[in-house]
């Protein structure tokens, strides 16, 4: 089968095919998550929320998404690898940008890069797309501006937010982005976003009009702790599964049913009774 790429995104907005994305931050995770056969993985920067246990993303390192992304790269054959720029790593200059992605690209064997940002941010979506780097643009709510933002909100619900939010997305698209990501934008808004333009939108908490959909996987596993966005669905709970998992085995290990014999490895009598 041949991996997922920026084709399948094109493929798919110009057939009106829903694209699926999820996050994935290890291995294990990104296995699982490539062999369902989503289009493509995304190792985010929530990484230092879900993994690090940050209460945002604003500390999370070049460092931290390298070493994750190359994890996630490993167990990904089939889905298209996209990682995202932490902040700081492609706000400073375009030189800095392209050194950066460069080494996500190289060292983390990532297929795209994905930053936040509009028209700011559109000489580095053009210089990365001339060097050969595909990317995803975020726009709507960017949590790496949280502490612009002061909150995590809806974005484009005022006449105001919602042209530049148009015009930002328009822009983002000009400088060559693949596809763009619509976060805690409103439904209709978002699935005008997405008709107005020509590269796909995904969705996380912007209704179903997006030309496809993202989710952070522990949300939609129930695996996460804390406030939990409206937009989330948990599709199995995984996380009680895992408790209930983990009770039971502190109750056999500590009444002495596990390990039983089936889980224990056999030496002849004959050997113990020479060691008398
Ligand atoms: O870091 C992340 O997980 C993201 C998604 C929420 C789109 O950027």
């Amino acid at each position: 089968m041949t991996k997922k790429s920026v084709l399948t995104f094109r493929k798919k907005k110009r057939e009106a095919q829903k694209i699926t994305m999820l996050t994935a931050y290890d291995y294990t995770m990104a296995k699982l998550i490539n062999d369902s056969g989503v289009d493509a993985v995304l190792v985010g920067d929530s990484l230092g929320n879900v993994m690090l246990g940050h209460d945002d993303t604003v500390s999370v390192t070049l460092d931290d998404m390298l070493r994750h992304c190359l994890a996630v790269s490993r167990a990904c054959d089939n889905a298209m690898v996209v990682v995202d720029m932490p902040f700081m790593s492609y706000q400073v200059s375009v030189e800095d940008t392209l050194r950066n992605a460069g080494r996500l690209m190289k060292e983390g064997r990532a297929n795209a890069v994905k930053l936040e940002g509009g028209t700011r941010v559109c000489p580095q979506i053009h210089a990365l797309v001339e060097a050969g780097i595909p990317v995803m643009a975020h726009l709507g709510l960017t949590p790496q501006s949280i502490n612009t933002f002061g909150g995590y909100k809806v974005v484009g619900k005022t006449k105001e937010k919602a042209e530049e939010l148009l015009s930002e997305a328009l822009a983002v698209q000009e400088a060559g982005a693949f596809a763009l990501v619509l976060e805690c934008v409103p439904d209709k808004l978002a699935k005008l976003i997405s008709q107005k333009l020509q590269i796909p939108t995904i969705g996380i908490g912007s209704g179903a009009g997006c030309d496809g959909q993202i989710l952070v996987a522990q949300d939609m596993l129930g695996m996460t702790h804390g406030f939990s966005p409206k937009f989330v669905k948990v599709f199995a709970p995984v996380g009680d599964t895992i408790k209930n998992a983990i009770t039971d085995y502190i109750h056999e290990v500590e009444n002495g049913t596990y390990p039983s014999e089936e889980y224990s490895y056999s030496v002849g009598d004959e050997i113990l009774d020479s060691l008398y």
